[in-house]
């Protein structure tokens, strides 16, 4: 049973989440179906609650950030997000799922955000803070970092990772690679972990 502060945590989230929504993302669409659908590796099928975004970019400075990626952008939350609070100039989603990607190009559309239906294996990291809300498993972050190895100067913010994904940030130590992990980010619900990678 919740106690009294954690309910009005749980109440807080839901309005936060949902006068983000009104006044951020025009289409919501049932986000499980549609990611379970098409895609057989993920880890997670949710969109990212508001609360545990802004709790996670307590943790490094986006404000700086040039060019930002959000790897699986889903309906747009995090771009969508990122850019009405920070005004981000190069902002830009990569997402493999159909369905998704029309619903976030509609959400996205004359705002200054670049929506790509690429997978982000075909394409090389380069000077950006790549976010991801667990996009993929474990396997799939191995071969992202394998591809760009040579690679240096770009920046992963992992959020909600699972021991899987922590354990192949570990043992991908390529170049000077630098890894935090943050673990029980987001008390207020339930504990989630951060990894904040830099190459
Ligand atoms: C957990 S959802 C997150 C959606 C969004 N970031 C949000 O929080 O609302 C993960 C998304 O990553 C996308 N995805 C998975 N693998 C991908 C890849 N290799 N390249 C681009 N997008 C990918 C999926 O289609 C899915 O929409």
């Amino acid at each position: 049973m919740l106690n009294i502060p954690n309910k009005i945590g749980a109440l807080y989230n839901i309005l936060l989440n949902s006068y983000l929504d009104i006044i951020l993302v025009r289409n919501l669409n049932d986000h499980t179906k549609i990611f379970k659908s098409e895609n057989k590796n993920h880890a997670s099928c949710q969109s990212i609650n508001y609360s545990l975004l802004i709790e996670s970019l307590k943790y490094f400075d986006i404000k700086n950030a040039d060019n930002v990626v959000d790897v699986g952008s889903g309906f747009g939350r995090i771009v969508l997000f990122l850019k009405w609070k920070y005004g981000i100039s190069n902002i830009t989603g990569y997402e493999i799922n159909k369905t998704a990607n029309k619903v976030s190009r509609k959400n996205c559309q004359g705002k200054g955000i670049k929506i790509l239906d690429e997978d982000i294996l075909d394409s090389k990291l380069t000077h950006c803070v790549y976010i991801l809300f667990n996009p993929f498993n474990g396997l799939i972050l191995e071969e992202l970092l394998y591809k760009n190895k040579e690679i240096t100067g770009f920046k992963l913010v992992f959020i909600n990772a699972y021991e899987e994904h922590i354990a192949v940030f570990k043992k991908s130590k390529y170049k000077d690679l630098q890894i935090h992990v943050l673990h029980n980010l987001y008390k207020g619900i339930e504990g989630k972990k951060l990894v904040i990678a830099e190459y």
